[in-house]
C-alpha cells in the first residue's frame, strides 16, 4: 500500500515536473518564430516527443526523458556558444541563438516513437526478481537513421531550417558512429564540421550533457 502511494507520488511530482520542462519548451521554441514552427509542434505532439524516454536503458529511460535531455542539450548549446563567441566573436553569425534553440531542441525528434513500454525482470531488496516497467526499441514504420530521420521528420513538419542547422542535426551523432561509415559519407562529415561551426557545438552539448545525466 505504502509502495504504492510512494509510486503514486513520485508519479505526481514526475508529471508536475514534465508540464513546466514543456513549458520552457515550448517557449525556447516559439521564440525562434520560424516558419512551420507551429506545425512542428504539432507534429511533435503526434509522435509522442514530450512523454517518450531519452534512451531505453541508458540515460533518463524514463517518461518525459527525451523533453529533459532536448533540454540539457540546449542549456548547454546556449553555454558553449558563449565560450565560443568569447574566443571567436567573428563567429557571431554562423551561432545565431535562433539556430542554437532549433538544432539543439529538435536534434533527437528521432527518437520520439522508438521506444515501446514494455516489462523487464529486476531483483528487489529482497533478492526476489519482479516485473519492472521498461522500455524497448522498435524502429516502425520509418527507420531511416538517427539524425537524418530527425531533419527529414523536421521538413516533412513544414519547418524552415537553415543548412546549418540541418547539417547539425544530421551530423550529431557522428562521434558515436563515424567509425562504421564509408570513406564518402566520413568525407562528408568531415567537410560538414569544417565549414559549419554549429555542428560540433551541437556534438559537444549533446555529448557533454548526456554524460552529466549518467
Ligand atoms: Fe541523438
Ligand atoms: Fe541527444
Amino acid at each position: 500500500m505504502f509502495t504504492f502511494a510512494r509510486s503514486n507520488l513520485k508519479k505526481h511530482e514526475n508529471m508536475k515536473g514534465m508540464k513546466g520542462k514543456k513549458e520552457r519548451f515550448l517557449t525556447l521554441l516559439m521564440s525562434t518564430e520560424r516558419d512551420g514552427i507551429i506545425r512542428t509542434v504539432k507534429m511533435l505532439e503526434k509522435i509522442g516527443f514530450f512523454t517518450a524516454p531519452a534512451s531505453s536503458r541508458y540515460h533518463l529511460n524514463h517518461e518525459g526523458g527525451l523533453l529533459e535531455h532536448s533540454l540539457n542539450v540546449c542549456n548547454m548549446a546556449l553555454d558553449l556558444r558563449e565560450i565560443v563567441l568569447k574566443r571567436k566573436p567573428e563567429l557571431e553569425d554562423r551561432l545565431p541563438v535562433d539556430s542554437i534553440l532549433l538544432a539543439s531542441l529538435l536534434h533527437d525528434v528521432c527518437k520520439a516513437d522508438i521506444y515501446k513500454p514494455t516489462t523487464r525482470k529486476q531483483k528487489n531488496d529482497k533478492g526476489e526478481w519482479e516485473d519492472v516497467p521498461s522500455y524497448e526499441v522498435d524502429h516502425g514504420e520509418f527507420p531511416f537513421g538517427h539524425g537524418e530521420k530527425s531533419v527529414i521528420l523536421l521538413l516533412q513538419a513544414g519547418l524552415k531550417l537553415t543548412n546549418d542547422e540541418a547539417l547539425a542535426i544530421r551530423w550529431h551523432m557522428q562521434a558515436w558512429d563515424l567509425p562504421f561509415q564509408s570513406a564518402d559519407i566520413k568525407g562528408n562529415f568531415n567537410k560538414a564540421r569544417e565549414d559549419c561551426p554549429l555542428v560540433q557545438l551541437l556534438i559537444s552539448a549533446d555529448g557533454l550533457a548526456s554524460q552529466l545525466e549518467g
